[in-house]
């Protein structure tokens, strides 16, 4: 049976390269996408990279000339949030703070009261911790958790708060769907399934490191020939932000009340000392900017 998702706008909080991606694909899909933004200069630089990557997809014959034009009329940049107002679903991709979050979700709660649905990208922090902002629309909070590079990975992690109602769950899924991904379902235990398991596997790559195991270049080389990983993990944790992974261990650590997950001393190292991967230009491997 297929489920009506009844989603014709999306709303997506945040234009970095996550909620960029995110519009992207929602457009390409034929959604109406609204992205807020309180730069405007992250909405201009949003905006050109998508008309960069949709060239290119024409270059290289995956869409017509018409069809990226279309996906580009679809996306509205906006810096005042009422902008969001047409929303069927509003997705929010800010930074991983869950003060920040609740912040921007309690407002959402005041502004959307009908059947609108209140997802976040969260890549770790608790659905039901951050759903308690919104009161009595708990049962429309979900965690839609997409991929970097988004308009690449094919999947998409739905989680379930505790109060997330089966009607919510069933129309993120069906959305999800259309908007050309795979959605898995996880439970709401912090890492959820895909940092769960990718985080402590970049962490133990940082001790191999520290411990002299083998050079960064070798570990990653041993990761990408021998177990088919695109990226090896010290590459990916760049990619990722070395931030972002020294947080989600810290999430998992008190999350799942375990030290297993404390972040490697020098992975906490490198981000004391601002090399924090591909966004500046040094993490564990250099890289000029362009
Ligand atoms: N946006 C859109 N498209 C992109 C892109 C981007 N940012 N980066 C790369 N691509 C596209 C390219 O256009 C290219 O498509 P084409 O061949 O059709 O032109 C294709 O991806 C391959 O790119 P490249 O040839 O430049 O480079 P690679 O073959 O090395 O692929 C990669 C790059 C797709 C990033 C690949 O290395 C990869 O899959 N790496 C692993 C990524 C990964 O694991 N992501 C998950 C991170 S964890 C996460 O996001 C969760 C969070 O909670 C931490």
């Amino acid at each position: 049976m297929t489920i009506d998702h009844g989603i014709k706008t999306i709303g997506i909080i945040g234009s970095g390269q996550m909620g960029g991606g995110i519009a992207q694909i929602g457009a390409v899909h034929g959604f109406k996408t609204i992205i807020y933004d309180l730069s405007d200069n992250a909405l201009t630089k949003c905006k050109t990279l998508h008309e960069k990557l949709l060239a290119r997809a024409v270059q290289k014959e995956r869409m017509t000339q018409n069809e990226a034009a279309a996906a580009l009329a679809n996306i509205t940049y906006a810096s005042n949030i009422e902008a969001l107002d047409p929303s069927d679903i509003v997705i929010e991709a800010v930074v991983e703070n869950a003060d920040i979050k609740k912040q921007i979700f309690a407002d959402l709660a005041t502004r959307f009261t009908g059947n609108q649905i209140l997802a976040t990208n969260t890549s770790s922090i608790s659905i039901t911790d951050i759903a308690t902002s919104v009161g009595d629309a708990a049962d429309r909070f979900i965690g839609m958790h997409f991929f970097n590079p988004v308009p690449v990975m094919k999947l998409v992690e739905v989680i379930n708060g505790l109060a997330t109602s089966q009607e919510t769950t069933d129309r993120v899924l069906a959305l999800s769907t259309a908007m050309g991904k795979v959605a898995v379902p996880a439970n709401d235990r912090a890492g959820f399934v895909s940092n769960r398991i990718l985080m402590p596997m970049i962490n133990e790559a940082f001790y191999a490191w520290m411990e002299g195991v083998a050079e960064p270049e070798h570990i990653d080389q041993i990761m990408t020939l021998g177990m088919a990983h695109p990226m090896g993990p010290l590459r990916l944790a760049d990619f990722i932000g070395l931030d972002t992974c020294q947080h989600i261990m810290e999430v998992m650590a008190e999350g799942l009340n375990n030290p297993r997950y404390l972040a490697c001393p020098l992975l906490k190292q490198l981000v004391t000392a601002g090399r924090l991967g591909n966004k500046t230009g040094q993490g564990v491997f250099d890289y000029p900017q362009k």
